[in-house]
């Protein structure tokens, strides 16, 4: 029998390599550039309270890390070779445009804190650079996009292969790049880690 999968839904996780060092020696750079920002990013500790219990993000507050300081532009650059190559796999016609990261921000989950069901709306790839993975952290968790079609269709096997799953998850590890759509549903289920999970969350756009 032929058969074909089409429509696919694709997920990038790859490590990314820095200049002349280690990624955990830049991980510790990293580290304690975030600490800053979140001891003066007042207001984003104010919308974290509110919008993200018990974390801290600068989501909505300086989310342009990669116009505030050098470290950060680094990581930009890094990061945008990896996203040249995704949107050269996923054949995307930029039609003379291209992708640009619009928004960098920083993400704290401290034990237990959980990130809800979610996508990035107005953007076109979308994904994050782990700093501080601990043993047990929260894993990303994809859904398949068309969840909300199948209406009869039964379930998939426990074990079935991943192209098969309905939803997916990606434990990532520090030094880490995940990247996908935009649009694609994800969630980050409660840290049980006794640390705090950090990572860097990004948008690119179609400009
Ligand atoms: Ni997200």
């Amino acid at each position: 029998m032929s058969i074909k999968s089409l429509f696919p839904s694709s997920i990038v996780q790859t490590p990314l390599k820095f200049k002349g060092q280690s990624a955990t020696r830049q991980n510790r750079e990293f580290l304690s550039e975030i600490h800053k920002i979140r001891e003066i990013d007042s207001a984003g500790r104010e919308w974290s309270e509110e919008n993200y219990p018990g974390g801290y993000t600068s989501y909505s507050s300086m989310n342009q890390l990669h116009r505030f300081s050098t470290t950060f532009e680094d990581l930009q650059k890094l990061i945008d070779k990896e996203v040249m190559k995704f949107a050269k796999h996923l054949e995307m016609d930029l039609q003379g445009g291209r992708l640009a990261m619009s928004n960098l921000w920083v993400n704290i989950m401290p034990p237990l804190v959980v990130h809800t069901m979610h996508i990035h709306p107005l953007s076109t790839i979308s994904g994050t650079y782990y700093v501080q993975t601990p043993k047990n952290c929260s894993s990303i968790k994809f859904e398949d996009p068309r969840l909300g079609f199948f209406m009869a269709s039964p379930p998939r096997k426990i074990k079935a292969r991943p192209d098969n799953q309905r939803f997916i998850t990606v434990q990532p590890k520090a030094g880490q790049l995940v990247l996908f759509e935009s649009w694609m549903r994800h969630e980050v289920p409660p840290n049980a880690a006794q640390e705090e999970r950090i990572s860097l969350s990004f948008n690119y756009d179609w400009v």
